[in-house]
């Protein structure tokens, strides 16, 4: 069939002097793609090595400007600068694609950025927009963020990242979508989706980048650059979905990651590039390096110097080295000793032009900056970012209603450091977002209460909290009022990359202004602003009401309130395990069963002498200001084969007096198999909205072939047997009416 399929794409573009390239899996291709694929060889063809070699760096504009350097203008203008990361903007992009206008075959730059959760208006960081469980909802954001980012010239965002993290040390757990493979896999569809839509060369639109290829989140001891180490079973089954995910959605690049697998640096890595991305996925999307990564290879101790780096670099199947310059620089010098091929240079050289076409690159029309600045922060953007804002706030606590809190209420003090600070509230990697654009939550409150309610305003301490001068004037502002909100949490810089945390706990004097404000007696709620699950373990046994709001975007203090006051009723739900403590981890839902599971009463089984194995609150938590009950559970079948689809079905109800929004989710277990499997996965789940009172069958359809895992012989499959389906409104608290048995058959 190949061979047909080669003589066929003769055939097609013969006129186009196009030869059947060795070049990477193209898998299936459409017209559009065919014609790229024309057009990228015949430029190809009329490259020079300098050229090529040229296409093959990505060098770092000025951060703070959005300027191309001196020296990078120079190079565009020579044809020599493949792409830049950090230019952008009226001028920044402008005089960077002019420069390479001036060059022999007017190759434009392509300009890669980190639009993470936002451009210019922020979403919630990513781990808090996962715990929305909204697919609509995440792909909406990242479709305003592609709108606002290609208005200033950018081609290209290096996002989403799929790294699926179980240990919240990592500083980087608040860049992804938690712990579990289905959720995150579903995400990062929906993320590559919002970003790239049918066509990323439209102008709502850019390049997606699933990194950090592969495994980053398990870095040893939770931390940020370690060693990871791992069974080809568990990387299969765990951390690679997301990104076959990205490929389903037609991502666009990858970006390697930092960190050695199994002894090997993705950077350097041919298993994961060639094996596993080109072969098994068919993808051709362009692989870029992480900063610096390349060169890094020296400090990895798997090569000697920049040369036999950027050949292991390039003879892995990586095409763009982002920063340093080992490729460009001993690129002539590798191929005259045979290190690497011109067949190799040429596959690399592919790749970026079929991404520049395919981002519509080639058609640069100069950036109108009145155009530009009309689209951007817009008030349809901020209520999008309200909204998703509202939808992604977790309520871990709620005794005797404490929240939402009345209209009625006369005055309310509103103590913490990050109640009135603007910075925070975006939290990290926040593109071109600027501080003077969020609204913090004394603003929010003040925005939705207006002079009705007094508002004593006390900030106690600074995050830290180590001077506990001010606890005397937020006891005061406390007992002076009806209700206290106190804010608690992580300054956004203690996570995200290089930013890891042996002690997850709040900063000890956070803790003991809470336990002050406790001891007036007052109703009170804690506002959790951070960016990873931490052991909130006094809090969350002594504390009445517990909001997390991780870092919420530029609307943070408008969706605070609104969730405070009940305007939104909350519906988020954990997408990470919050341990009890740090001496848990790893600490996660979907565990193998030992042999010696926790028994209470039987001394030899799996546990600590010190501390349940329980979380403090487990993976797809969630409160909301109403209640649901689940009944009447029913499978499709009992029996199924292999190819089949079951259909779990529940009766949902909204048993409180206000509308809710509940996630129901499917989990299941393979009870019996040729290798251990999980207490439970997820393998489904539901968002619905019903009104106070209402009633609705949920049927939630499972895939017989999603129940898979890789065996011992490296196969992906289906046994047959019997398996546990559990519904749920978490993973922990699975009620035995919301448990069934069915059997996969042949
Ligand atoms: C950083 C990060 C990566 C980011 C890149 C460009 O080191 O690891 O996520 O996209 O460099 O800023």
């Amino acid at each position: 069939m190949k061979k047909v399929y080669s003589i066929l794409l003769l055939l097609v573009f013969w006129v186009g002097i196009i030869s059947v390239p060795a070049q990477k899996n193209v898998g299936k291709t459409s017209t559009k793609d065919a014609q790229i694929e024309a057009k990228v060889n015949a430029l190809l063809a009329k490259m020079t090595l300098a050229e090529k070699l040229g296409q093959l760096q990505q060098l770092d504009g000025d951060w703070g400007t959005g300027e191309a350097r001196p020296e990078q203008l120079e190079l565009a203008r020579k044809g020599l600068l493949g792409s830049t990361l950090n230019v952008r903007g009226f001028k920044g992009a402008n005089d960077l694609q002019k420069a390479a206008m001036e060059s022999r075959l007017k190759i434009p730059v392509l300009l890669g950025f980190d639009v993470i959760h936002g451009y210019r208006t922020q979403f919630p960081v990513p781990l808090g927009e996962s715990a929305s469980w909204d697919l609509e909802a995440i792909e909406r954001a990242a479709h305003i963020a592609a709108k606002e980012a290609k208005s200033t010239g950018l081609h290209w965002t290096f996002a989403p990242m799929v790294d699926i993290a179980r240990d919240p040390r990592w500083g980087r757990v608040v860049e992804g979508a938690g712990e579990d493979t289905f959720l995150g896999s579903k995400i990062a569809f929906a993320r590559v989706r919002g970003f790239q839509g049918d066509d990323m060369s439209a102008d709502d639109r850019v390049m997606a980048c699933a990194k950090h290829f592969v495994g980053y989140g398990a870095a040893e001891g939770g931390r940020d650059y370690n060693t990871t180490d791992m069974s080809e079973q568990r990387l299969r089954d765990i951390y690679l979905p997301p990104f076959k995910a990205a490929v389903d959605a037609g991502v666009g690049s990858f970006m390697t990651s930092f960190n050695s697998l199994n002894g090997v640096p993705s950077t350097a890595n041919p298993f994961l590039w060639k094996t596993l991305v080109e072969k098994e996925w068919k993808s051709n999307a362009l692989v870029v390096t992480d900063y610096n990564a390349t060169k890094e290879l020296v400090n990895h101790a798997i090569a000697a110097d920049e040369a036999e780096a950027a050949m292991k670099t390039l003879n892995a199947g990586v095409d763009l080295e982002m920063v340093s310059k080992a490729i460009n620089q001993n690129g002539e010098k590798l191929l005259k000793e045979g290190k690497i091929t011109m067949a190799t240079i040429d596959d690399a050289v592919r790749s970026v032009l079929r991404a520049k076409f395919r981002v519509g690159a080639f058609d640069f029309k100069p950036i109108d900056e009145a155009k530009q600045k009309a689209s951007i922060l817009t008030d349809e953007n901020r209520k999008a970012a309200r909204e998703i804002a509202g939808k992604s706030m977790v309520l871990l606590k709620n005794d005797n209603n404490t929240l939402p809190i009345s209209k009625s209420v006369k005055s309310l003090a509103v103590i913490g450091f990050l109640a009135n600070d603007k910075r925070n509230m975006l939290g990290n990697w926040t593109a071109d977002a600027k501080p003077e654009d969020a609204v913090t939550l004394m603003e929010g409150l003040k925005n939705k209460l207006g002079s009705s309610v007094k508002l004593n305003y006390a900030m106690g301490c600074e995050l830290k909290c180590t001077d506990t001068k001010g606890f005397d004037e937020a006891v005061k502002a406390a007992k002076n009022s009806d209700f206290v909100i106190i804010t608690a949490g992580e300054d956004a810089d203690w996570s995200a990359e290089a930013a890891s945390r042996s002690d997850i706990s709040l900063p000890a004097g956070q803790t003991e202004l809470i336990k002050a404000i406790h001891s007036t007696g007052k109703p009170y709620a804690v506002v959790l602003m951070n960016g990873r699950p931490l052991t909130i373990n006094w809090e969350a046994e002594n504390s009445p009401a517990i909001l997390e709001t991780w870092f919420s975007g530029t609307e943070a203090g408008n969706a605070i309130a609104d969730v405070l006051f009940g305007d939104v009723n909350p519906s988020g739900k954990l997408p990470i395990t919050f341990p009890r403590s740090g001496g848990q981890i790893p600490l996660y839902y979907n565990a193998l069963p030992t042999g010696r599971p926790f028994a209470e009463k039987d001394k030899y089984t799996s546990k600590y002498l010190d501390i349940p194995n329980t979380p403090l609150f487990p993976f797809g938590y969630g409160l909301s200001y109403t209640t649901f009950k689940l009944s009447n559970m029913q499978l499709s079948q009992t029996r199924i084969g292999k190819n089949g689809t079951i259909t779990v079905s529940v009766d949902l109800e909204n048993t409180g007096k206000r509308d809710g929004a509940e996630v129901v989710q499917v989990y299941i277990r393979d009870m019996d198999a040729s290798m251990s499997r999980p207490v439970k996965e997820l393998k489904g789940f539901q968002k619905v909205f019903l009104k106070a009172g209402e009633k609705r069958k949920i049927e939630i359809p499972i895939k017989v072939s999603d129940l898979g895992f890789y065996n011992a012989q490296m196969q992906y499959v289906v046994e047959e047997g019997q398996f546990r389906v559990m519904v749920g409104t978490d993973s922990q608290n699975i009620k035995d009416e919301m448990s069934e048995f069915f059997t996969v058959v042949k």
